[in-house]
């Protein structure tokens, strides 16, 4: 298993391992956005996991802005983060997440924030933002899914909304959408 930085003929494969993960709609949304993460902000940093030569995950960390008291704070969105299935639960997803923060924590990133499973990204570090005086983007992102991870340049000062970059608005790619019942199949119950 190597893991490095995403090159530009990993793409194709980094976007293969997206529409498995997500699957369906949702995987060509995830796609769309890191192409679009790519070319807005040129010093993301993208990660991929390879296997036999094969890219088998890919990892995506991006510029967003803290809006503190005291000033605008540059930090870190993690989003998105996938594994193809049939390379699941063997420590790739997890490998990715601390190989990233790593190299966010040396080039001075103070926060990395997500959205989430608390149940996965809490063994990883992270743990709910809105504990650590930190507010959502979105009333749509439930309280326990919006999570934050400090590291080494994080100061206690550093408070405020967590802002996205425009790239997530655009792609709609923010907290969760309501369900209705025609896209789940969910008929009345009076028939
Ligand atoms: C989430 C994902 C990246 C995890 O990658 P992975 O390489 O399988 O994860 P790891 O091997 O590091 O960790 C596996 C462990 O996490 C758990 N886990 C995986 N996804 C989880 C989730 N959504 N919630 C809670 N636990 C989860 C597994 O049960 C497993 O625990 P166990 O070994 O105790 O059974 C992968 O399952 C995936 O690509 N899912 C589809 C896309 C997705 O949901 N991405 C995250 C949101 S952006």
């Amino acid at each position: 298993m190597a893991l490095r930085i995403e090159q530009t003929h990993d793409f194709d494969a980094v976007g293969a391992v997206h529409r498995s993960a997500f699957g369906g709609e949702h995987g060509s949304t995830v796609v769309q956005l890191v192409d679009a993460l790519r070319r807005d902000d040129p010093a993301a940093l993208s990660l991929v996991s390879e296997e036999a030569d094969d890219v088998v995950g890919h990892i995506m960390f991006s510029r967003a802005l803290l809006d503190a008291p005291r000033q605008l704070v540059m930090v870190q969105s993690l989003s998105p983060l996938a594994v193809a299935p049939r390379w699941q639960r063997q420590g790739i997803g997890s490998d990715l997440i601390r190989a990233g923060l790593q190299q966010l924590d040396e080039r001075g990133v103070p926060l990395v924030f997500l959205e989430g499973d608390p149940g996965y990204y809490s063994r990883l570090g992270f743990s709910p933002a809105v504990e650590h005086g930190f507010r959502k983007p979105s009333l749509r992102i439930p309280d326990v899914a919006f999570q934050v991870v400090r590291l080494s340049a994080y100061e206690p000062w550093m408070a405020g909304t967590f802002v996205y970059s425009n790239t997530f608005w655009q792609f709609d790619c923010v907290g969760l959408r309501e369900v209705t019942h025609d896209e789940v199949g969910v008929s009345s119950g009076t028939e």
